[in-house]
């Protein structure tokens, strides 16, 4: 088992792997929503603090487990973790740092198969003679599987195919593969948003209309950067900017303890964590938020942005304001915009890939190709629903469960292990050994106490998060005697489908709509509850053979 594995070829190949790993449709697609939703310079301190108090301990985390497991010639989380402890069931505890990664890598996809499409549709000038209504109307169609595929019935399941298909061929290559997008996607994807930064901050009022006279882009700006203090008090700012921390960094997920695993035993790890981590953070500050915030701003205004913030500004608003900017302009800014994506979103897949493929060399000897088209095969079962049933709700149920709760539980876990079984001093020496730095003696009693006491917050408000999430009004009322009411998008609340029975509730007349989205969503449950449980076998049964194996 302990066969000299692969390992990575340089120290900038690293880190542009590490960094491409956490660089991701999360910097570009999540993070304005979430800042706008959460009213822009009021989220900007709360998300920096999470990042301090529990993105760069759980980056420290993770590095040193990994490498520690790495060194016992195991590769995902599993035996990582099993590794750190006496007890034999914290490899179970693992399955969580596989079961992520093919959940999300499911999804994860398709949003990357949809940035590939846009491209071409960008290069053939789809978008050129549309309305704004009908470019959105464009994605709703393409999403329903209804038109926009130039006459072929489902194309975005073939074009979901095709872009899986590429991630596993690279994946198929090794770690050498998957350092060589890195070294070409990173700096592409930073020259493609430099492009489209300097004309966010450029445009100013210059492309107000008739339609919005007041558009700015400054607005969009300073709406961001103003701090506002207001709501430091308000955990559901708190809470949102700490599920942002989490995804965007790609702590909680199992990726970067098996991209650890590959480090060799004395490489320094306190320097590369801390510069992949702030790497992502420069991304996602300077790039992520310099895109699409001011350059709708500039156009539709900001008043625009706050009410229709979501997901599907980047395909819906974007390619249409593009346009504007003139045929040559506007070519080249699509192709910027959804080629960025692209190579954010593969170097942050083929991450996904790994532990999976790591853990099945490890116990069962598959080699790349076998991992890699056993990957693809596990992503496509989990990822077809997802298309087919889009619009009753199976990617969301996806991104809830495994790409929002499944972090904060396996994280908190992991801080638990690391810091008070495997021991703060033995998990501060691992740090250190190697350092090219000296990491402040402060953060040993941060990783210890702080951080895990800020997750099991983060796990607890998200269980109990009351009606309109609105903290003070709950508390209040509990002092009157009226108790606590949850709101629908509490843990508690969606683990009885509450959200989905008032919606169908308060809107009758499409009853019949909700029950199939009440179906699809459960059924998108017990899938992603079989994928854990066929994981957790396949360690059970790993378990069996190493005994066997240490018997001989
Ligand atoms: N950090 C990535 C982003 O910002 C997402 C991501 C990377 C991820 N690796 C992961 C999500 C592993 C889940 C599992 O988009």
């Amino acid at each position: 088992m302990a066969k000299q594995s692969d390992s990575w070829g340089s120290r900038i190949g690293l880190i542009l792997a590490m960094a491409g790993n956490a660089v991701g449709l999360g910097n570009f697609l999540r993070f304005p929503v979430q800042a706008i939703q959460n009213g822009g310079g009021s989220f900007i301190i709360p998300y920096l603090v999470c990042f301090i108090l529990m993105g760069i301990p759980l980056l420290f985390t993770e590095w040193s487990i990994g490498r520690f497991g790495g060194k016992k010639g195991n590769h995902s989380t599993p035996y990582i973790l099993d590794s750190m402890s006496k007890r034999n069931w914290w490899k179970y505890i693992g399955v969580f740092g596989i079961f992520t990664n093919v959940a999300v890598v499911a999804y994860y996809t398709y949003i990357e198969s949809w940035t590939f499409i846009y491209v071409i549709h960008t290069v053939i000038g789809t978008f050129t003679q549309m309305t704004q209504a009908e470019v959105s109307e464009f994605f709703v169609q393409y999403v329903n599987l209804n038109g926009s595929n130039f006459g072929i019935p489902y194309l975005p399941v073939l074009v979901y195919i095709l872009v899986l298909g590429i991630n596993i061929y690279i994946l198929s290559t090794g770690l050498g593969g998957i350092e060589k997008v890195a070294k070409i996607g990173m700096p592409l994807l930073i020259l493609f948003g430099a492009v489209l930064a300097f004309k966010g901050w450029t445009m100013g009022a210059a492309n107000a209309s008739a339609a919005f006279p007041d558009a700015n882009a400054w607005d969009g700006i300073n709406f961001l950067w103003t701090p506002q203090y207001g709501s430091l008090f308000d955990p559901k700012v708190w809470l949102a900017a700490a599920g942002q921390i989490f995804f965007t960094l790609s702590v909680g997920m199992g990726s970067i303890q098996c991209y650890a695993s590959y480090l060799k035993e004395n490489e320094d790890i306190a320097l590369n964590s801390l510069t992949s981590g702030f790497t992502n953070e420069l991304v996602e500050i300077v790039l992520g938020s310099a895109i699409v915030i001011p350059i709708a701003a500039g156009f539709l205004g900001l008043d625009w942005i706050i009410e229709n913030a979501g997901f599907g500004m980047a395909f819906q608003t974007m390619p249409y304001l593009f346009v504007q900017w003139g045929e040559i302009f506007g070519a080249i800014a699509g192709i910027c915009w959804f080629g960025l994506l692209f190579f954010a979103g593969i170097t942050s897949s083929l991450a996904m890939g790994t532990p999976w493929m790591g853990f099945m060399e490890d116990e069962f000897g598959w080699g790349k190709v076998k991992g890699a088209l056993s990957f693809g095969v596990l992503a496509l079962i989990m990822g077809l629903p997802t298309i087919l049933f889009y619009q009753y709700g199976y990617f969301d149920e996806y991104d809830y469960w495994a790409g929002t709760v499944s972090l904060v539980v396996f994280a908190l876990l992991e801080m638990i292990l690391f810091t008070w079984v495997f021991g703060m001093e033995n998990g501060w020496t691992e740090l250190n050994r190697g350092a090219d730095i000296r990491i402040p003696i402060g953060y040993k009693w941060i990783m210890k106490y702080i951080t895990p006491v800020l997750l099991l917050l983060v796990l607890l408000s998200a269980l109990i998060t009351p009606e309109g999430n609105n903290w003070s009004a709950a508390f209040a009322s509990i002092t009157t005697g009226e108790g606590w009411t949850l709101d629908p998008s509490s843990l508690i609340s969606k683990l009885t489908h509450d959200d989905l029975k008032l919606l169908r509730f308060s809107d009758p007349e499409n009853g019949e709509f909700y029950d199939k989205k009440i179906l699809f969503s459960t059924l998108a449950r017990i899938q992603m509850l079989v994928l854990f449980m066929f994981i957790a076998v396949l360690v059970w049964y790993s378990g069996i053979k190493r005994k066997s194996i240490s018997h001989e």
